[in-house]
């Protein structure tokens, strides 16, 4: 039998949720956003029949939806997850999970307090070369890891709702970069220096460049430095990374596959060393795995990874790095 979910918020990224949905067997039952018209035009484009709103609480009485899919914006997350929550639904929504720590918080009590799952789809998780990456190094493949490095820089001209944010870089892209360093390293955040920028010739209200240093859990060491304005030579949108362990490193750059070197013997002023391969670990990507994850929890299968109590430890990151740049001095980061 189809699921069936309301979907809230027709902006870019329902794009790449609404026909998927339906390729995974569930049914947009309703499709609800502040603009009518745009939710009218995407069900056109997909050629979907739901239920047109404005009112969520309207969709979900009349659906009674099996989950609520948000895909609104960062500052509408809290309000319209909570909301789906309290009238009885499970929700996955976009990254980022919150437009604040408090609003992430009320999140994840509310999920508490009513006994339904919120998962934050971090949609770059699942990604071949990222799930390879993560066994490689959760099994040792370069030693106990040390350090992680991250370079993103891309020139991005959105126009919309990043061109506002105060931090589009930190809080709507690194969200990602920081997500993917605690796969990567297995941790979690401890505390963090960031200084944040907006290069001149921004097309940015906010600060679209930024450079942090995050100690996590395990003593790891995460640096991270990356611009949404920065034009020419683009790095990867995931971001093009060094990771590095006591026998060895792995680069991962420019979307090609992860390689590395590692220690093969004493002596020298350089080590012997030996090519590490990293092996590509198939799973389905982006949203779809995430939503597969989430279908699965709703069976009863594991905890998906992005659900809210583990997503948060992400988002703090963002908020860390934030609080850091504002008061120029390094912050511990507390969930
Ligand atoms: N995973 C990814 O790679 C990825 C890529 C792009 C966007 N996103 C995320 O998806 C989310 C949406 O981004 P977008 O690019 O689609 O934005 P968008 O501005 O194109 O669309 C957002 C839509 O939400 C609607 N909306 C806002 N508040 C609402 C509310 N309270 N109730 C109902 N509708 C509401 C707006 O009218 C708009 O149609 C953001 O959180 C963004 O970070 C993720």
């Amino acid at each position: 039998m189809m699921r069936q979910a309301v979907v809230v918020g027709a902006g870019g990224i329902s794009g790449a949720w609404l026909p998927m949905l339906g390729e995974e067997g569930v049914e947009v039952a309703a499709l609800v956003d502040l603009d009518e018209a745009r939710a009218r035009t995407q069900a056109a484009r997909y050629r979907l029949d739901p239920l047109i709103t404005t009112d969520l609480r309207r969709a979900i009485r009349r659906i009674r939806p099996d989950f609520v899919v948000d895909l609104t914006v960062p500052a509408a997350h809290s309000a319209v997850t909570c909301t789906a929550l309290r009238l009885g639904c499970h929700v996955i929504g976009e990254k980022p999970m919150a437009a604040s720590m408090a609003a992430a918080r009320r999140m994840v009590r509310t999920a508490e307090e009513t006994g339904r799952i919120y998962m934050v789809s971090q949609s770059r998780r699942y990604h071949a070369p990222h799930a390879g990456l993560a066994r490689a190094l959760a099994g040792g493949a370069v030693g106990r890891l040390t350090a992680l490095n991250c370079a993103f820089y891309i020139g991005a001209h959105f126009g919309g709702f990043r061109d506002q944010m105060a931090h589009p870089l930190i809080l709507d892209m690194a969200i990602h970069h920081f997500d993917l360093a605690r796969l990567f390293s297995g941790a979690d955040p401890r505390a963090v220096y960031a200084a944040s920028f907006n290069p001149a010739g921004s097309w940015y209200a906010g600060d679209a460049a930024a450079t942090c240093v995050f100690e996590m859990s395990n003593g790891v060491i995460f640096t991270y430095t990356g611009s949404w304005c920065a034009e020419g030579m683009h790095t990867s949108w995931h971001g093009d990374w060094r990771v590095i362990g006591e026998r060895g490193t792995v680069v991962y750059a420019r979307d090609q596959p992860p390689a590395g070197e590692r220690v093969a013997g004493d002596g020298g002023f350089h080590r012997p060393l030996e090519p590490l391969a990293i092996e590509p670990l198939e799973v389905p990507s982006g949203q779809r795995g995430a939503l597969r994850e989430f279908l699965a929890a709703l069976d009863g299968g594991p905890v998906p990874q992005g659900e809210c109590h583990d997503n948060i430890q992400s988002l703090a990151m963002v908020f860390g790095a934030i609080a850091s740049a504002r008061r120029g001095r390094r912050v511990t980061i507390r969930v």
